[in-house]
């Protein structure tokens, strides 16, 4: 099950949803379930969802369809999900203060261990399970702890400057909320920008197409 190589970014795109839906099998208690059936869950033809899981070796039997159980913790495991991470978050204001309290890191592979701002005003709080920490000692915590992704919730005008410090540091992955286009000035990192606008925008194009998603 280790044909994981040069998998195209649309499938690796699809791979959160199926362990999302796969998951809710599982609450239902759901053991097995056909390309077909999970196909018409899922509002992908089975063909897509047999093409999609063969990239990485192929998971189903012939006339038995799939083992939920079996398939979630395989995909799981090319997601990574066990793998606990150290993560940190740089910015604590509104959007950093919603991601700390309502994501559950671990669930994805991370592990939150330190939240960083520059406002002396809420250094110190408590945020979540952690205490908000000066930005000052940025370096002296990763010089400790050796954090491996950084979740970004600062404005665009300071972003290069903590990306610098962080590349500096070791750090390799950005889960990026600032407006900031990391790529453009840093080399071999890897990225997950995430713009809600652009969501809400594709919304608008489906409204503004009277787009149906069953079409
Ligand atoms: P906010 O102003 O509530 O929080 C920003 C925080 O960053 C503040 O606590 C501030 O003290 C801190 N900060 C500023 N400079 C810093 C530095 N050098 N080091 C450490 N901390 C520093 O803003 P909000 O609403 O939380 O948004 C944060 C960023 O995310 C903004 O750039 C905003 O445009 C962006 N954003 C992106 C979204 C997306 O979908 N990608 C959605 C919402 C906001």
């Amino acid at each position: 099950m280790s044909k994981s190589i040069n998998i195209s970014n649309s499938v690796i795109r699809r791979l959160p949803r199926y362990y999302r839906f796969l998951g809710e099998l599982e609450d239902q208690q759901i053991s097995k379930i056909s390309s077909r059936e999970l196909s018409e869950r899922m509002h992908l033809t089975a063909s897509q969802i047999r093409q999609d899981l063969n990239c990485f070796g192929g998971f189903g039997q012939q006339g038995y369809g799939y083992n939920v159980s079996e398939l979630r913790k395989e995909i799981g495991r090319i997601l990574g999900v066990d793998k606990h991470r150290k993560t940190i978050l740089i910015g604590a204001g509104n959007l950093g203060t919603a991601l700390a309290v309502h994501i559950n890191f671990e669930k994805s592979g991370c592990s939150l261990i330190g939240i960083f701002d520059s406002n002396k005003k809420i250094v110190g709080n408590p945020l979540g399970k952690l205490t908000i920490t000066d930005i000052d000692d940025l370096e002296k915590f990763c010089r400790e702890n050796k954090p491996e992704v950084a979740v970004l919730c600062i404005p665009k005008s300071v972003t290069r400057e903590i990306v610098d410090r962080l590349t500096e540091l070791g750090v390799r992955s950005f889960w990026n909320f600032s407006h900031y286009d990391i790529n453009v000035e840093h080399k071999n990192i890897i990225v997950e920008n995430v713009h809600l606008g652009d969501s809400l925008l594709t919304l608008s194009y489906g409204v503004n197409n009277n787009l149906d998603n069953d079409k």
